[in-house]
């Protein structure tokens, strides 16, 4: 009896023994990079299969102990593991890249497989953003190639330090050293300016195993370690509890009006009972009365745990903000420099609004200056106006409203963000934060004494954009034209923006590329919104062809005051009535990116009035828009009134 309750005393001891050693060891986070036929699959299978190998006999030793005295205890591990991946699945950035984890009696792994041709780099970045080192394959029968220098310059933006150089398939160069010599050389002269702590070239046969786990006698002038060897020896200076504190709030945990807490990953540094915090954005300071979590308070916590953490004062902080540490602040600002990563089939337009997300906040941005594309194969900067898919540049970004964040170089964390479609909702590029822009601090709002409300009271009227959209040749000039009479004629006070016409003055320097068109309709928008702001009644008419601009146009007026009016006149009518010719001049090809030949119009789905003009009359779709605005206001006044009653 005492026998066996020593026995299993014994087995459930190493059983423990064994777990604790798995959580104690280091976990390494790596991602493997290259062309397609490289052998990406078949690296990460031979390093999956002969590691599982050692894992496994473990396992299986264990796995008899356990059963045999009654304890099951291995899957502690695993699950562990698991979560760590889970928290990254809720960021929801993971997109279609499998972590695979495995591991070896030194180190934990966690390798992002990131498969994919066209969206490769899009995979490749997300797997990225939290590796420590990147494995860029070359295929020695090719050697560095524009593929393995984009991945590299992506490695490097995206903050990975260390580079494992695996030149593979060495066996089909008859393992000759001059070649990888020459590829060795070849990359290192290329990666000297991207700021890698450390380039470890290897010579391997993935499908052969020769370097991967297994040290290879068929390469036996390689002195250097096999792969998994330097995989759990590297060094990786994960320094994320050194860092200042930094806690982006994810919500704000209030079961019951006794209870109000901020929960949250701590991103850097770490936080005791009783230190001071601040509020990122509003700089209101606190002191961290406790750290709560499910299995009870602790005293502190440091970068990676998720806590909940109690202030000793109420104060104000909603998802998106940080608290931080007194000392060493992030920035706030609206406007920023940043590089980014470009991963949409649709090209990246300056100008545009796109949903920028950090780590919790989000809000709207725009590209205000694309400085540079980044040549990937020779790290140039290149002029351009927009980013194609797959391409990296570096730009100017100002959001809506101010974002706390470090710089990228500063924290991975807090210093990255994506930028999201707002039409299709698909995650389209990746920024790292270089720099805060000066500019943002000096500029304040002006605050007048004169107001919209007094502006329009003196006109008697209450302000409204009406943005006329649709083809050229549609009649939407003719309409504007119209409608400006007769509310003018009724004593209103007007104005017509007219595309031919701006054109001639604010945007003579813009033409009719996708990029131009974006940035003619951001600016008339703004103009539109300072003439509401002046308290008049605006027309805006302009072919105005995409979505997101319209939608942007809408979002800058207050609610109620935008007015999309589709001037829907088909394609066939308008190229038949060709005012100025340039229907004819399109589609003999004379006339390049035409509205409706080979540039689109995206048509609106939810326009407030819909003018269908096919045999009817300018009149009566004056008479349309004026009942219209007739309407708004009786219901407005109404309203109103019967709010004073
Ligand atoms: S928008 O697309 O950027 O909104 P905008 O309304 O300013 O266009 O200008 C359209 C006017 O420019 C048309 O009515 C037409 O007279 C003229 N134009 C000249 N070239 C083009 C073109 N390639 N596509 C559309 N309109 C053109």
């Amino acid at each position: 009896m005492r026998h066996i309750m020593t026995k299993t005393i014994e087995a459930a001891d190493s059983v423990r023994d064994y777990l604790a050693g798995q959580e104690r060891k280091s976990l390494l986070r790596f991602l493997t990079c290259g062309s397609v036929d490289d052998g990406k699959s078949t690296l990460i299978g031979r390093l999956l299969s002969d590691t599982k190998q050692i894992f496994e006999d473990q396992l299986a030793t264990l796995e008899r102990d356990s059963k045999k005295h009654g304890t099951t205890g291995e899957d502690v591990d695993f699950a562990l593991l698991v979560d760590g991946l889970e928290a990254e699945r809720e960021q929801g950035i993971t997109i279609d890249v499998a972590y695979r984890f495995f591991s070896t009696p030194k180190r934990k792994f966690i390798v992002a497989d990131t498969p994919g041709h066209e969206q490769y780099t899009r995979n490749m970045a997300t797997g990225a953003s939290t590796a420590d080192l990147a494995i860029v394959l070359v295929d020695a029968r090719q050697g560095v190639l524009a593929q393995t220098r984009r991945h590299s310059i992506i490695a490097s933006l995206l903050g990975i330090r260390h580079i494992v150089l695996a030149v593979n398939k060495i066996d089909l160069v008859d393992f000759d050293q001059a070649v990888f010599d020459r590829i060795t050389a070849n990359y290192a002269e290329f990666a000297k300016d991207l700021g890698f702590a450390s380039i470890v070239p290897i010579p391997m046969s993935a499908r052969y195993g020769d370097n991967v786990v297994r040290r290879s006698d068929r390469i036996a002038w390689y002195s250097g370690p096999t792969l998994v060897e330097h995989l759990e020896t590297v060094v990786v200076d994960d320094a994320a509890v050194e860092m200042p504190f930094r806690f982006p709030v994810q919500y704000v945990n209030r079961p019951n009006l006794d209870f109000r807490g901020f929960a949250g990953t701590v991103a850097s540094g770490s936080v005791s009972q009783g230190d001071e915090v601040v509020v990122a954005k509003s700089g209101k300071a606190s002191r961290i009365k406790r750290i709560v979590t499910q299995g009870g308070d602790l005293k502190s916590a440091v970068a990676g745990q998720a806590v909940t953490l109690v202030l000793a004062d109420e104060v104000e902080i909603s998802r998106g903000n940080m608290l931080v540490a007194p000392t060493a602040r992030p920035h706030v600002a609206d406007q920023f420099a940043a590089n980014l990563v470009w991963f949409n089939e649709q090209a990246l337009l300056p100008g545009r609004s796109y949903l920028l997300r950090t780590e919790t906040d989000q809000t709207s941005a725009t590209v205000t200056e694309l400085k540079c594309r980044i040549n990937v194969n020779n790290f140039a900067r290149e002029a351009a106006k927009s980013l194609e898919m797959n391409e990296v540049g570096i730009c100017n970004i100002s959001v809506q409203a101010p974002i706390a964040f470090d710089t990228f170089v500063e924290n991975r964390t807090t210093g990255a963000f994506i930028l999201i479609d707002r039409v299709t909702n698909a995650t389209v590029g990746a920024g790292m934060i270089v720099h805060a822009l000066r500019r943002a601090d000096n500029i304040h709002w002006q605050s007048l004494d004169v107001d919209k409300k007094e502006r329009a009271l003196a006109k008697n009227q209450r302000p409204a954009v009406f943005w006329f959209t649709g083809l050229s040749g549609s009649g939407k000039s003719t309409i504007a034209n119209l409608l400006e009479k007769k509310l003018h004629a009724s004593g209103r006070h007007t104005y017509i923006l007219d595309g031919d016409n701006v054109r001639h003055g604010l945007n003579r320097d813009l033409g009719f590329t996708d990029e131009d068109r974006v940035e003619n309709i951001r600016r008339v928008a703004e103009v539109a919104k300072l003439m509401a702001d002046a308290g008049l009644i605006v027309i805006v008419s302009f072919i105005s062809p995409f979505r997101a601009e319209r939608r942007m146009a809408r979002e800058l007026m207050p609610s109620g005051e935008f007015i999309e009016v589709f001037v829907d006149t088909p394609f066939e009518e308008c190229a038949r009535r060709d005012p100025k010719g340039l229907y004819a001049q399109a589609l003999s090809g004379k006339l390049k990116n035409f509205t409706g030949v080979d540039s689109p119009y995206e048509a609106p789905e939810n326009p407030e009035i819909h003018l269908k003009t096919l045999g009817k009359s300018p009149e009566t779709m004056v008479e349309t828009l004026d009942e219209w605005l007739r309407q708004r206001d009786i219901a407005e006044q109404q309203y109103e009134q019967g709010g004073g009653i």
